[in-house]
């Protein structure tokens, strides 16, 4: 039996941090086994939001792909590639527009809430919208109808990005005959990982991330300073572990010893500063065996580029199927 297409895709913008890995990345992991898996490397779309700085872009593709490789993403089992080297993307993304009306795009509440940031961050001129941004979710249901996706790995937040694909598709379907797969979203049960300070949120952005790539010093440092429990003061205070974002991580990187955590601490048997400082014994074991392979990918880059080349030689092959195929639908393949 043939396995089912999964893809997904993250934007090159930075290191990849524990919020990833939680949230996503170690779900794809475990989805590669089961599934053609393709992995896309967003850059076209993270120059929607990063057009004035392509350095940073450019500089994130290499480093996200080892970051990904060295979680475990085996190259044999899921095909890593770069949207921009797959012109077909954008070919789909022209074709699409024509199907997706402005005031749709503005009601996307994806895009709707990310326009609301930017207005806080440039003002309410509404200037910084380019056409570009607006129409990124036009520009992701070509990736995913690109490869025949039919599973989508993602979180919440890409929910109605996906509805968004699926309306594309259903009205390229009605106008030019069934071409296209209608694709599903595939939710991972992790949640959202909160930040070192307690956000709800940990990103990149809100400065309360733990990167996978960080080293032992920065690590310290970091847990050093992550919030706890606000009304122990003295080591002996009882205190409660599930407001302390140090017991949340214990939990988060699965340490054996979490019940003696918890309860040394309610019973005030446990300072502080000692149950940082063992998180963060923790937190380096449990990132020795992905910064150990980040060693290797980074003394080999030739290695990473060629597994890039090979993963996007091989998407290339499956979006010029399918572009062909709608070109055919569109009758716009005027010479075969
Ligand atoms: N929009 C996604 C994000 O910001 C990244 C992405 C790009 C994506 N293309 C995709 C996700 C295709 C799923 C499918 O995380
Ligand atoms: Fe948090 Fe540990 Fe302090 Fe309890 S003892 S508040 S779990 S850091």
């Amino acid at each position: 039996m043939q396995k089912q297409t999964i893809l997904t895709g993250i934007r090159p913008t930075g290191h990849l941090h524990l919020g990833h890995y939680f949230g996503a990345c170690q779900n794809w992991i475990k989805l590669q086994e089961k599934f053609d898996t393709y992995i896309e490397i967003a850059d076209v779309q993270a120059l929607t939001d990063n057009f004035n700085n392509p350095e940073k872009v450019r500089n994130s593709v290499k480093a996200l792909a080892i970051d990904l490789l060295s979680i475990g993403i085996d190259p044999n089992k899921a095909t890593l590639f770069i949207q921009s080297m797959i012109p077909e993307i954008a070919e789909l993304t022209v074709f699409y527009s024509n199907l997706v009306t402005i005031a749709r795009l503005e009601r996307n509440p994806t895009v709707k809430t990310e326009i609301k940031q930017k207005k806080e961050l440039f003002g309410e001129s509404g200037e910084s919208i380019t056409y570009g941004f607006l129409g990124y979710p036009v520009s992701q249901a070509a990736d995913i109808t690109a490869f025949k996706g039919k599973l989508v790995p993602v979180g919440e937040d890409q929910l109605p990005l996906l509805e968004q694909c699926r309306e594309i598709v259903h009205k390229f379907n009605n106008i030019y005959g069934k071409t296209l797969i209608e694709p599903e979203a595939y939710l991972s049960n992790s949640s959202r990982i909160k930040g070192l300070d307690g956000n709800e949120k940990m990103g990149k952005s809100l400065g309360n991330a733990i990167f996978l790539a960080d080293d032992e010093a920065t690590i310290k440092k970091k847990i050093m300073g992550a919030v706890t429990d606000p009304e122990k003061i003295k080591i002996d205070d009882p205190a409660n572990p599930d407001i302390c974002m140090v017991y949340y991580y214990h939990k988060l990187i699965g340490n054996d010893n979490i019940k003696t955590v918890c309860s040394e601490c309610k019973a005030g048997k446990r300072g502080c500063v000692a149950c940082k400082k063992e998180l963060i014994t923790k937190m380096i074991e449990f990132l020795k065996p992905i910064s150990e392979k980040r060693k290797y990918y980074e003394k080999h880059p030739e290695i990473v580029d060629q597994i890039l080349k090979d993963g996007t030689n091989k998407a290339r092959q499956v979006a010029s199927q399918t572009i062909k195929e709608v070109k055919q639908s569109m009758k716009i393949n005027y010479f075969n």
